[in-house]
């Protein structure tokens, strides 16, 4: 059955990319080097060896990728700012290059009559300052503040900044598990590392709202994961409550209800590993936000370690007692993620019926595929298009059962560099050749601008999975 799904007046139609992603020039232009510079040419860090050092090409594309925005007629676009470009020695010194850069992209931005929605941090820390420490140091939230300041005094024209994307997946991927940069194996530095970023978070927001006089908007971008028990036996619900409070409760509480959640906070020091917060903290941290961005892949299943297979359990799964449990009947993207829309409701409700009454962004979703290039010299990810078209209606649904969300950035805009997993994942509504640097849109693009263009979404007939 056909169905017609009208969003709210004034809703945001958008994609999303982060710098190191998509801009390649890494030596150009005062560019100082960063801790994905250095991961990425470290032997067997990232898939093939892939480098990010040309990626998109996009910081000489920049005005081509911003005129297919334009042609598909979106209302905004989420970027992320190279903190290495604008400070290369990651304090003091500015690079008035790096910051023309984006001074650059906001005005081509507007010249389309597309909103600039501007991430301070997408991952790539200057290398220097990991050389001192890195997040589990302190003195890095102190300089992300001090940068924060920097670009917001510099760039004017944006419409909504951005502190941290995804405290979570910096600290415990890039800390805790060693998958991203900048490689580091140790729960203790990850749970450091989480509780700096939201430090810096804080002290972020305070600092824009100085140099902007309040104008701007700021918000912060977690990408939350719904747990679910593997099985309804009371160990492993209460597991999954525990891996709830790692990857979502950890990040929610501190900015909402002003402390970390008692159960994890108790886990952790049990376990000795919380010897780096200060309660003063915390007010810091809890600033009030005008808006939450929300990035939603897939839902997550945990079990009791106790009944889990594995032997081998890792420091944090020891920590947690739960493990990923695994689901092979629910299907996959190419990267292996579950397909599951409904999480993306059930989160952005939660959201708002347990933690805040700010405006809900919905600041990434997408899915990478099998795509390629047929003889017609065209990409037809039917794929792509169901996935963005579930994952669009449980945002509806999610309006109507009373989230107030006010926008949808799709990931992303092109394919491209996708960290650990090199170029061999295509998230892109934009194909891109990496050997020639041509765009060619995708048929998700052309559908996702008449989603944008019509701000309705049209499900049940054929038309959406052609
Ligand atoms: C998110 C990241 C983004 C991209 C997508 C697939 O976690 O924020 O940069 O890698 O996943």
């Amino acid at each position: 059955m056909k169905a017609k799904l009208e969003f709210p007046a004034g809703f945001v139609w958008g994609t999303s990319t982060a710098a190191y992603q998509i801009e390649g020039a890494v030596t150009e232009d005062g560019r100082g080097r960063s801790i994905w510079d250095t991961f990425c040419h470290t032997p067997g860090a990232v898939l093939h060896g892939d480098l990010g050092d040309i990626a998109c090409d996009h910081y000489h594309r920049m005005a081509e990728d911003v005129g297919l925005m334009a042609d598909l007629g979106l209302s905004s676009y989420r970027f992320s700012i190279s903190w290495p470009r604008i400070q290369p020695q990651g304090s003091g010194q500015i690079n008035q290059r790096g910051v023309d850069h984006y001074r650059r992209l906001v005005d081509l931005l507007r010249q389309q009559g597309i909103a600039p929605v501007a991430t301070l941090y997408h991952w790539d820390l200057p290398q220097v300052l990991e050389d001192r420490g890195g997040w589990p140091e302190r003195s890095t939230a102190d300089r992300f503040a001090d940068y924060a300041a920097v670009v917001a005094e510099a760039i004017e024209g944006v419409d909504r900044w951005i502190t941290i994307n995804e405290p979570w997946v910096a600290a415990h991927e890039g800390y805790t598990l060693g998958s991203h940069a900048p490689g580091r194996k140790d729960l203790r530095a990850g749970l450091a590392a989480s509780h700096h970023l939201l430090l810096a978070h804080g002290r972020a927001v305070r600092r824009i709202r100085e140099a902007q006089h309040d104008a701007t908007p700021v918000g912060i971008t977690l990408n939350l994961i719904p747990v679910l028990p593997a099985t309804n036996r009371e160990e492993d619900r209460l597991a999954a409550e525990r891996v709830d409070g790692y990857h979502n409760r950890w990040y929610l509480d501190p900015l909402f209800r002003g402390s970390y959640p008692d159960d994890m906070q108790g886990l952790y020091e049990n376990s000795t590993l919380l010897d780096f917060i200060d309660p003063a903290d915390f007010a810091e941290i809890g600033a009030p936000i005008d808006f939450l961005g929300v990035n939603y892949y897939s839902r997550t299943a945990a079990q009791s370690l106790a009944a889990s297979d594995g032997g081998d359990a890792t420091e944090l799964e020891t920590t947690l007692g739960a493990a990923t449990a695994r689901r092979p009947e629910l299907p996959v993207t190419a990267k292996g993620w579950p397909v599951e829309p409904a999480g993306l409701r059930d989160i952005l409700v939660r959201l708002s019926k347990e933690y805040t009454s700010v405006p809900l962004y919905v600041t990434e979703n997408g899915a990478s595929y099998y795509d390629y290039v047929d003889p017609e010299g065209q990409v037809k990810d039917p794929e792509r298009v169901a996935y963005l078209r579930d994952h669009i209606a449980a945002t509806h649904q999610a309006i109507r059962d009373g989230a107030d969300v006010r926008g949808y950035f799709c990931w992303s805009l092109l394919d491209n560099f996708e960290w650990d997993d090199g170029y061999s994942q295509r998230f892109g509504l934009v194909w891109v050749d990496y050997s020639t640097q041509r765009r060619i849109p995708k048929t998700s693009a052309h559908w996702y601008a008449r989603i944008a263009q019509t701000n309705c979404l049209t499900t049940g007939g054929e038309r959406d999975a052609s």
